[in-house]
């Protein structure tokens, strides 16, 4: 599907696919979405409340790979050894990626080889930097078989309208068995379907306050 790259409120870039009416971040700040949601909501709270110096996170949809960039940064800069799973069914050419520029408007210059090392390490097989352990799969979330071993879920597919099937119980379910006991599931959405999805999966879920242009976000808990 063809991609026009845009400008969002923070400055840092994204895509848009027309043909779906969908970007791969919010509008309103891509860097500003990612860091807010995904670190400071999912990671640095799941770690606070664990007290853990491991952590294992599974992202549903790696697209450009903001997300594992800045949960690399944060597990960098605070001690903490990171295994990073990640699917992506429709991954981004390397032509795409360069496009896209998102490196400019990285935090943490230190670590900005990382990115390009995150883009263009190999598919389907375990990668090392360091003591970073990441795999990201070229497959579709519904063939996902990794069970009870990720203590954090970045759930990041497109939006209802775009993709009702990831918002529903089949979908949620595999999120309940890849995740360990207490572990978070963590998005931008705030549907009420998929609330009320997860807390008769047996989730715990909070209504956070969201990011720029969203007033709420939804994080659960795996309880049992
Ligand atoms: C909203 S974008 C995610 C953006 C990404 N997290 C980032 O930081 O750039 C949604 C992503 O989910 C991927 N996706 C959609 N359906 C999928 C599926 N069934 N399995 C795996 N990936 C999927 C899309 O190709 C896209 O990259």
């Amino acid at each position: 599907m063809k991609k026009k790259i845009f400008k969002t409120q923070d400055g840092s870039p994204s895509f848009l696919i027309r043909e779906l009416d969908e970007t791969y971040h919010s509008k309103y700040g891509a860097l500003t979405e990612a860091s807010y949601i995904y670190i400071e909501k999912g990671l640095s709270s799941w770690i606070k409340k664990n007290n853990k110096k491991e952590v294992s996170v599974f992202e549903m949809g790696l697209g450009t790979c903001l997300n594992a960039y800045l949960a690399f940064c944060f597990c960098k800069k605070n001690n903490i050894k990171l295994n990073y799973y990640a699917v992506e069914k429709f991954p981004l050419s390397k032509e795409e990626i360069e496009l896209l520029g998102m490196e400019k408007y990285l935090p943490y210059p230190k670590f900005h080889k990382l990115f390009k090392w995150l883009n263009s390490s190999d598919w389907n097989t375990n990668n090392f930097y360091e003591d970073f352990f990441f795999k990201k799969s070229n497959s579709d979330f519904f063939d996902s078989k990794i069970n009870n071993k990720c203590d954090i879920i970045f759930y990041d597919a497109f939006g209802y309208n775009a993709q009702p099937e990831m918002w529903g119980e089949k979908a949620l379910e595999i999120c309940s068995r890849t995740l360990k006991p207490c572990g978070y599931w963590i998005s931008y959405c705030s549907k009420g379907s998929v609330r009320r999805c997860l807390e008769k999966l047996g989730f715990e879920v909070d209504r956070l306050q969201g990011p720029p242009g969203k007033r709420e976000i939804l994080r659960a808990i795996k309880t049992v």
